[in-house]
């Protein structure tokens, strides 16, 4: 990853070593911030439109003021990967609720918005794509709105630090004992008879914008979904196990708690999708992920 050294702060941009904000930031200080990460590839976002839509779900949710029309927006992500000569990769993009000079939880009537993008150019489809990762199961420890896209991570950050430990590289969070999704992801098994099972939408889980990508492409696939939660058991018995995001993409699933997901290699519906969603991307599958091909 190479992080653009060109970023834009409250309405400019700048030199990221320019770039400051307030200590009393309510981003930094009550995590009270939406954020969005939306991947680019070819020089083109993609479903930016979706990202924004959430982004105005998300702040509406938490009581920010949204700055920008998505056009605005589109702009200034725009600009910002054009300045950084980024063609592949991904924006992160946060809103906060802004700095007055002190602590105050309730903060004022109206908040006056914090907002910063960030371009990171990188390889979206690598070795993870091809070879796989290894989960762990946790217990889902963050608070109960996570359908809105807000940077209240510890959670997470602790989750891939309890991942690392265990030799993993992700874990499927698991909640009543259930799986919600992974820790910056959203979890799917293939079962036994071919079935794609992924957790239907509710404040449990981010509504993913990989995961939409995902679903229109499988219309007319002939791949059956079901949307439903699923436990660690049916993944420990599941044929394939897949997590989608803008930063992975689609992700296989290889190994949960040390045991191999089906025959511990990335399974055919896992390649299927990848091939769907890379060709939708405007990929040139045979050269960028010939595996992807089956
Ligand atoms: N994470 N679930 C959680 C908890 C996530 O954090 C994410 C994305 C997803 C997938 O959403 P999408 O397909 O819109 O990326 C699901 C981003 C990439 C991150 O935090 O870096």
């Amino acid at each position: 990853m190479t992080i653009g050294q060109t970023v834009f702060l409250n309405g400019a941009f700048r030199p990221v070593g320019e770039a400051t904000i307030s200590p009393f930031d309510r981003g930094f200080l009550f995590a009270h911030a939406a954020y969005e990460v939306t991947a680019v590839y070819d020089g083109k976002f993609i479903d930016l439109e979706r990202h924004l839509s959430r982004l105005r779900r998300t702040l509406d949710g938490i009581a920010i003021p949204n700055l920008y029309s998505d056009e605005a927006w589109a702009e200034i992500h725009t600009d910002l990967i054009d300045k950084n000569g980024v063609e592949e990769g991904l924006v992160y993009l946060e809103v906060t609720g802004g700095a007055y000079g002190l602590r105050d939880f309730a903060g004022p009537e109206i908040f006056e918005p914090t907002v910063f993008l960030y371009a990171d150019a990188r390889p979206l489809i690598g070795d993870v794509a091809r070879d796989g990762i290894k989960a762990i199961f946790l217990e889902d420890s963050r608070w109960k709105r996570r359908d809105m896209k807000t940077v209240q991570l510890l959670s997470q950050a602790l989750a891939y630090r309890a991942a690392r430990e265990a030799g993993a590289d992700t874990a499927f969070m698991v909640e009543d004992g259930y799986v919600t999704e992974a820790a910056s992801a959203n979890a799917w098994i293939v079962d036994t008879a071919g079935r794609l099972i992924t957790r239907e939408l509710s404040h449990s889980i981010l509504p993913g914008i990989t995961r939409a990508g995902v679903m229109d492409l499988l219309k007319g696939s002939g791949i059956e979904l079901v949307e439903r939660a699923f436990t660690p058991d049916e993944v420990r018995g599941a044929a394939e196990a897949i997590s989608t995001s803008a930063g992975a993409m689609v992700a296989p699933v290889v190994m949960i708690d040390g045991q191999p997901v089906g025959d511990g290699k990335p399974g055919p519906v896992t390649r299927r999708i990848q091939r769907l969603y890379y060709e939708a991307m405007g990929v040139d599958v045979a050269v960028v992920a010939p595996w992807a091909l089956g």
